[in-house]
């Protein structure tokens, strides 16, 4: 393969899949496909602009004609999508976006691919559609153990000191799907309509349903990248609900080295869940970023507790997420490289060093919306 679009480049885990792919693959084009919303934004893929192999594309992956004439022009034969919506709450403001994103957006390049690669003679040879979900379409796993248990697995990513899981069940690919919020939903939706594809047309498609992502380019409406500025600037820590729901952490890197891999040597049809089994309680992680921020300002750590500040709970919040990720490991050997503390000391730091960045995504219609939404709470 040569060609190939890869959409919402210009958002988080999206930058980082382009870098890797733009610096591993000199014989490869890349093509960015991203309309550029408030959370897609070219200075995160400032190191790679000028290389020859990448291509930006300011496009709507909505706009069905746009996408089949690049794809026709360009000679794509494989397409990586992680355009979408990716908010929860902002999901529950505005879920009408979410569909037409996520679900309509999705169906477009769906059919481009369909249409494209049916006309040439090789049809599907060589050819590959990859689907990038969340593990948030499985719904919401049962908090059985608040204390801890020690987990059945152990990972590089889950190594470190805190190594607990909060319950006996886990996300496993045959799982039924249970989304709860609009944005699961909505995500959920577009994974049927890619498994019809394959199985309607023979489309060869490919899916993978990964557990939280955080490091550098993350947008500051998320948990991590959020926090991580309040307490910079001692603003108050909105912590939805008792700050006890349990998320599963991956660093972004690895997350965009899981997604090389098995755009390269996935199964045509399979679907692979990403995750290093490494839950923690938000609350928990809080206070991680609360000691980690205050002794890199050389602050003393912990000074910041007080900026916790626990708020009403986010509507139908997801109580605990944790993937089971043997799959991918067994079958294609990925494990994650970072453990949790090194991750979120990489994180850390990276934002704190680029306080530029996140004035100017944190400026003008997203602070508005930011405020508007705070104050509402
Ligand atoms: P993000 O919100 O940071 O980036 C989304 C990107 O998509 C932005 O660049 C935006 O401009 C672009 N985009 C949005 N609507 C578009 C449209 N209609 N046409 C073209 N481009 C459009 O999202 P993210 O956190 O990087 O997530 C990327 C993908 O990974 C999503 O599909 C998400 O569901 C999935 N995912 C995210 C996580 C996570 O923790 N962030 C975990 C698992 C899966
Ligand atoms: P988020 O980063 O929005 O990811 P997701 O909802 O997709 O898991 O939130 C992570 C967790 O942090 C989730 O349980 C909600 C919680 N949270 C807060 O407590 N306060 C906040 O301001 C945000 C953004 C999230």
């Amino acid at each position: 393969m040569r060609n190939i679009i890869i959409t919402g480049g210009a958002g988080f885990i999206g930058s980082h899949v382009v870098r890797l792919f733009v610096n591993k693959y000199p014989d490869y084009n890349i093509f960015n496909v991203d309309k550029l919303t408030y959370a897609g934004n070219l200075a995160n893929l400032k190191d790679v602009e000028g290389k020859p192999n990448y291509h930006f594309v300011k496009a709507d992956i909505c706009d069905f004609e746009t996408i089949y004439k690049l794809m026709q022009d360009e000679h794509i034969d494989g397409i990586i999508h992680l355009a979408a919506e990716s908010h929860v709450d902002r999901s529950i403001k505005d879920p009408f976006t979410f569909a037409q994103t996520n679900v309509m957006g999705t169906l477009s390049l769906l059919q481009a691919a369909k249409l494209y690669w049916e006309s040439l003679p090789e049809k599907w040879e060589g050819k590959r559609f990859y689907h990038i979900s969340t593990d948030e379409v499985y719904g919401a796993l049962e908090m059985t153990h608040p204390e801890g248990i020690v987990p059945p697995f152990s990972t590089k990513a889950s190594s470190g000191e805190h190594h607990l899981a909060y319950g006996e069940k886990f996300f496993t690919e045959d799982l039924k799907y249970q989304p709860h919020s609009p944005y699961s939903a909505a995500k959920a939706s577009s994974d049927h309509f890619v498994r019809a594809f394959h199985d309607t047309y023979g489309l060869p498609t490919v899916v993978t349903n990964c557990s939280n992502n955080y490091g550098p380019y993350q947008f500051p409406e998320k948990l991590i990248p959020l926090f991580i500025n309040n307490i910079r600037h001692r603003k108050p820590l909105p912590v939805y609900g008792k700050g006890e729901n349990v998320r599963d952490w991956l660093y972004v890197e690895d997350h965009a080295r899981a997604i090389d891999l098995i755009f390269h040597e996935g199964k045509v049809g399979e679907t692979y869940n990403i995750g290093g089994f490494n839950e923690w309680k938000n609350i928990d992680i809080i206070k991680v970023l609360i000691n980690t921020v205050d002794r890199m300002l050389g602050r003393p750590e912990g000074a910041d507790m007080d900026l916790i500040t626990y708020v009403t709970d986010r509507a139908g919040h997801d109580m605990r997420y944790a993937i089971d990720s043997s799959k991918l490991q067994r079958e294609l050997g990925w494990e994650p490289s970072l453990q949790f503390e090194e991750g979120i000391e990489k994180t850390v730091r990276w934002y704190l060093d680029n306080q530029e960045w996140m004035d100017n995504v944190t400026s003008g219609d997203y602070q508005r919306y930011y405020e508007d939404m705070y104050a509402k709470r």
